[in-house]
Order: C-alpha cells, then structure tokens, then sequence
C-alpha cells in the first residue's frame, strides 16, 4: 500500500480493524470491482456474502434513488413508512414458513440474532439458548456468546452472557456424524441443561465463518423433532445462506425443514444496511408495546433496496444462474482436489462452497498458510477470496449470484493458476 494510505489508516483506525486489501476501492459493478491503483478483481468476497445481486444493480439502485427524492429518515416506531411495511409483507409471504408470520426488521445480522434471542426468551418464559460449535452469529455480546468459535471473535472478551451451550455440529469430513452431534444435545439435556427451561436451538444451515459446513435435511429435521418434543423454537440463522447463496431463495427450501423463528441479513439489502427477524405470528406478537424496537431499524432507504433485490429476483431468474455457478464451480473444484494432494474437501450447498486445504489427503492437517498464500496469489491474480473455518484453512466463494458463468470460470482459471 502507498505509504499515505497506511498512514491514513493506522493513524485513524484501530488496528484490530485491518483491511486485506492494500488499497481503497473505488468503483464496483455487479462482480467486477476497482481499486484507487485501476486494478481490477473479480469480486468473490462480495463484502462478505452480501452483495449476492452484486454491486450497484440498477433495480437496487433505482429503488433508492427514487426515496431519496422523498425523505431519509423515519424511526418506524413514530412515523411507519411503506417500504418498511411492503418488505415485511414479501419477506412474510416468501419465506417457508407454513403459518401466517411477521416480520421484525434490523440493521444487522448480530441485531437480528439478539431480537430472535429476546423474542424466543419472551414467548417461552424460557432462559437456556443452544447453539453450535464453529457457529457465528455476530460480535455483539449475546451474539458473541452463541459463536461457538473463541479465535478471534471471543478470546479476551468474556465474561459472556449465561445460559447458552454449545452443541456439536456435524463434520463429516472431520468424522462428526449427525449421530455424534444429535447425541450432544441429548448429553447437555442430561447433564446440564433442562430441555423444559430450553428457549431456542439456534442453528445455521450452512455453517458460515465456522468453514462452510451444510448441515443435512436429516440433523435439521431431527433439530425440529427435539424442539417439538419439549416445546423449544427452532430458530433459523439464514443470515448468511438466504436469498439465494444457496441456489434456493432460503436455505430452508433445500432442507424442507420449517423453523419457528428466522434472521436474515447481508444479502437481502442490496449492499445496505438491513436485517430481519421473520417468525410464527403467535410468537412475533406475544411481544409487550415497545418491548422491541430500533432507531435505524427498517431504514426507509435500505428497505427501497431490499425491494429491489426481490425485483431484481423476481424479474432475472437469478437462481438458475446460482444453480448453473454452482454446477460450474463444483465440477471445476471437484477436478482440483482429484488433482492436488492439499486439497481435503469440496463441500456446500447451491454456489456456497468451501474448499478445505490440508498438508496430505491422508493425515488431514488444516494447512492455514497454503491457503493464505493461495490467497494472496488470487489477489494478485485479480480475484478476491477470503478464508473460513475453525482452523482458517478454507478458502469460500461468494461471489454475485448475478455473476455471468464466463466471470465464474475466470475466476475459477485465476484460482487454478494460484494454487500452482
Ligand atoms: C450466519 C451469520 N449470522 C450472523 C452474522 C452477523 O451479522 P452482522 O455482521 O451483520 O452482524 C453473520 C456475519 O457474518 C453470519 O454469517
């Protein structure tokens, strides 16, 4: 990086906060982004798994232009406004959830994972929460304490909220079998926790930051079957595999699984702030007036890009291109790792997909340095990635599911090349 921008940012920001990049971005369009130097990347981080409709898509684009002619700002709580109401009502009618639902919307996803919490606690006069080991659900401090990942986001931050635990969460490439991760929620229900003062099972479909690890339609629907038994709500943690990062609108779809409560985030505003929490009536409105609420929540401008997105859904049958990156790029990877001895695993739902690199097929050693070469190489390549995983030694693709397929295949080609 040019010595004024280092300054620029070391003197100003703290240094927890570091950036990958070396230089400041200047201009994105869908895949394609530019930085201050005119280099030019393909874009598979997408602001981590955001910008699935890419950056600045004219239906998002349009929709925002045309509410900023009118107004910026309305805390709902006093002054409802209708983008608000009309996302409510799609995220309502489009989410697979088999009774009337109501929609909470958020600024962000650790937002939406605190409202569920709350709600759930309220509905069933329950305090115990249980999540997943290697499963992320933001930085703020409840949400920190339902991450199962301590490296970096917990270690030196505790003391925690009480009453959450951590279950296993099924690895089959590291021989954690549904079985073995169903067993640990029954060993908690035995030797710490009481199912009968449980609120929620939290769990992510596809286990995000913790290496990109899907979970079956057979431990999720068994995750259903344990809260139906003793009255805990299922929450959903879509927040990252919703609209369509998984080649279905919601990871729920694929699973065929119905939660009681669900957060979304990232995707669903376009590349703006935004988060929801969408849950069973019964629920959503067992809450007291004002018992929950937000200042920014439900910004009139990111609700007009959220309308967008759906437009942008509805009307480019974005969810066949995702279908047809994720035949791509799984027959693509799937040669790599016959190919090379480092790479361990090809896995994930859709066109959400990790690549686990280990020293040798055999002994499965998580190799974090080959991967952050990799890395930097890509980079260097023109094509942005970023790792994942208890071990950081998984490289992930999220990139646009509006990428064209010809984008994809360079971006494939540069990883190709990078590994050599
Ligand atoms: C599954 C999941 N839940 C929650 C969050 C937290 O979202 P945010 O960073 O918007 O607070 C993330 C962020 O990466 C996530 O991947």
């Amino acid at each position: 990086m040019e010595n004024l921008l280092t300054n620029l940012i070391t003197e100003n920001v703290p240094k927890a906060w570091f950036s990958t990049l070396d230089n400041f971005i200047t201009k994105g369009k869908n895949a394609e982004v530019w930085d201050s130097k005119g280099n030019r990347y393909l874009d598979f981080v997408g602001g981590y798994a955001v910008l699935n409709t890419g950056h600045l898509h004219d239906k998002v684009v349009n929709k925002v232009e045309e509410q900023l002619k009118n107004f910026s700002h309305s805390c709902f709580a006093f002054a409802p406004h209708e983008n608000a109401v009309l996302l409510a009502e799609q995220l309502n009618s489009r989410y697979p959830i088999n009774s009337k639902t109501k929609s909470f919307i958020v600024n962000s996803g650790a937002e939406a994972i605190e409202n569920a919490v709350k709600i759930a606690r309220y509905f069933t006069q329950r305090k115990q929460i249980i999540s997943f080991q290697g499963g992320f659900h933001g930085r703020t401090y409840l949400a920190m304490a339902l991450t199962g990942k301590d490296k970096p986001y917990k270690e030196g931050f505790g003391p925690f909220p009480e009453f959450v635990h951590h279950a296993i969460y099924p690895y089959h490439y590291r021989d954690l079998s549904d079985e073995m991760a169903l067993e640990s929620i029954k060993k908690l229900f035995m030797e710490s926790v009481n199912p009968k003062d449980t609120a929620a099972i939290l769990v992510e479909i596809q286990i995000g930051e913790g290496g990109y690890i899907p979970a079956s339609k057979y431990f999720l629907s068994e995750l259903r079957s344990i809260c139906d038994e003793h009255g805990i709500l299922l929450i959903f943690d879509e927040v990252q595999t919703g609209y369509g990062r998984t080649g279905k609108m919601f990871g729920a779809e694929l699973i065929d699984v119905e939660p009681d409560l669900v957060t979304l985030a990232k995707g669903i505003g376009g590349g703006f702030p935004l988060a929801a929490v969408i849950g069973r009536s019964e629920i959503m409105d067992s809450i007291h007036d004002a018992g929950i609420g937000s200042t920014f929540g439900a910004s009139p401008i990111s609700c007009a890009a959220a309308l967008g997105v759906l437009e942008a859904f509805d009307t480019e049958d974005i969810l066949t291109n995702a279908q047809d990156q994720a035949i791509l790029m799984n027959t693509f990877l799937h040669d790599l790792k016959e190919k090379y001895e480092f790479i361990g695993d090809v896995r994930g739902y859709g066109p959400m997909l990790g690549v686990e690199f280990v020293d040798n097929k055999v002994n499965k050693s998580p190799n974090k340095e080959l991967v952050n070469k990799v890395l930097v190489k890509s980079r260097e390549n023109g094509l942005l990635l970023v790792s994942c995983g208890k071990d950081g030694n998984v490289i992930r693709f999220m990139g646009p599911l509006t990428t064209p397929l010809e984008q994809v295949n360079e971006a494939l080609n540069i990883f190709e090349n990078s590994l050599n």
